[in-house]
């Protein structure tokens, strides 16, 4: 009865397990409302203003919310006019539209490996497919271009920078042999840049966004960006050779006219949310940098492990010798220590070995976490 856009529901051995036994310290915690940040109470006000009552349907979004967003990528000196901006439900709906946009059932999307688990889901469910390109292990999981293959029935090309949860950006040796592989091979480059507001290295990175040279979705929202998941407030900016980016916008229109998902009180809200939030911006950048230091410090304790440096996001990657598999070490964490901690698999990594935990969470809840991870490896590991 049912089509296959919807995979097995069965909730793996890890999941079980997370109900059968609470974590005490949940270091997977990515929801930035439940880690203790001080968001101003009256932040959300301006969605009661009575303006909201009337409706103001609007495909590509309000011109205020897309000026708004624009100014965004102004201020970091990108050329980006407001009418390339559409808004969008969230970065997951942006997915779904382009997938809409730019595939026949059957086909897909490039996306990297190890990365954000979603995609895969995000696309069967509109009838494509996610084709995986590896972010080579030896380069740091840092993308190269000339290992990304061809592939027959590949529409468009993912890259997540900062990557999700590698924490890698696009090298900047890299940025133009990218664009011309896309130009080249007719790819779209979607430019997933959801964490791009929270660099953690001091390596030169670039936004693709307003990239003239191909066409170009560079994907952002107010999810992370204030950390406001709840707002459901995404955007695209389209850019590309000019003729192609307007047929690109006016069909995204079109297809955004069929759902107009995003509410008008949140987009005519935007404008001064967005001013209201950068505290809250600020606080969780604090929160990673702080999170960050001490993750480096608790790992010289235990010199097996290895931090995965990334360049910016909201996640970290540590490696450990490979004594016991990541499932049974995840599942032992959760039942023996109280702890939660993300398995490498769920990501895609190329082999065993590694573990992925949250920036966000509280830094206690981390310290004492990575204690515990520490702590259980040690006691597997040979004997001098
Ligand atoms: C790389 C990446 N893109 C998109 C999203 C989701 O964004 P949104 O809440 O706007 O759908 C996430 C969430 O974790 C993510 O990691």
């Amino acid at each position: 009865m049912f089509t296959a856009r919807v995979p097995s529901l069965v909730p793996n051995r890890w999941a079980q397990m997370l109900v059968a036994f609470p974590p005490r310290f949940d270091l997977t915690v990515s929801n930035p409302t439940l880690v203790g940040l001080p968001y101003p109470p009256d932040l959300l006000a301006p969605l009661a203003h009575p303006r909201g009552l009337v409706y103001h349907p609007a495909p590509a979004g309000l011109a205020s919310a897309r000026q708004a967003v624009a100014a965004l990528y102004q201020a970091q000196g990108l050329s980006v006019r407001p009418e390339q901006v559409l808004l969008t439900a969230s970065t997951s709906e942006s997915y779904s539209l382009l997938a809409k946009l730019l595939c026949e059932p059957g086909e897909g999307f490039l996306v990297p490996q190890p990365s954000y688990p979603l995609f895969e889901h995000l696309l069967r469910a509109d009838g494509c497919r996610a084709v995986p390109y590896q972010l080579p292990e030896e380069a740091g999981f840092r993308l190269d271009t000339s290992r990304i293959p061809y592939h027959e029935g590949a529409k468009a090309l993912v890259v997540v920078q900062p990557n999700n949860p590698t924490g890698t950006v696009v090298p900047s040796e890299e940025w133009e042999a990218l664009v011309k592989l896309c130009r080249d091979r007719s790819w779209a480059l979607v430019a997933d840049e959801v964490f791009w507001e929270f660099p953690l290295g001091a390596k030169a990175r670039q936004s693709f966004a307003g990239n003239p040279h191909c066409l170009t979705f560079v994907l952002g929202g107010l999810s992370k960006l204030l950390g406001l998941p709840q707002l459901k407030v995404g955007w695209m900016v389209v850019s590309g050779p000019q003729d192609l980016a307007a047929e690109a916008f006016a069909r995204l229109e079109f297809l955004a006219d069929t759902y107009l998902s995003v509410a008008t009180p949140t987009q005519q809200a935007l404008p001064e949310i967005l001013a209201r939030g950068l505290g809250v911006r600020e606080a969780i950048r604090q929160r990673l940098r702080v999170n960050l230091e001490l993750l480096r410090e608790e790992l010289q304790d235990f010199p097996f492990l290895e931090l995965v440096e990334p360049e910016g996001g909201w996640s970290a990657v540590v490696r450990f010798p490979q004594v016991v598999s990541e499932e049974d070490l995840v599942c032992e964490l959760l039942q023996e220590r109280g702890v939660a901690v993300y398995p490498g698999f769920f990501f895609d990594f190329p082999h065993e070995g590694f573990l992925v935990v949250s920036l966000l969470v509280l830094p206690e809840h981390l310290r004492l976490g990575l204690q515990a991870v520490g702590q259980a490896l040690a006691a597997k590991l040979p004997r001098p």
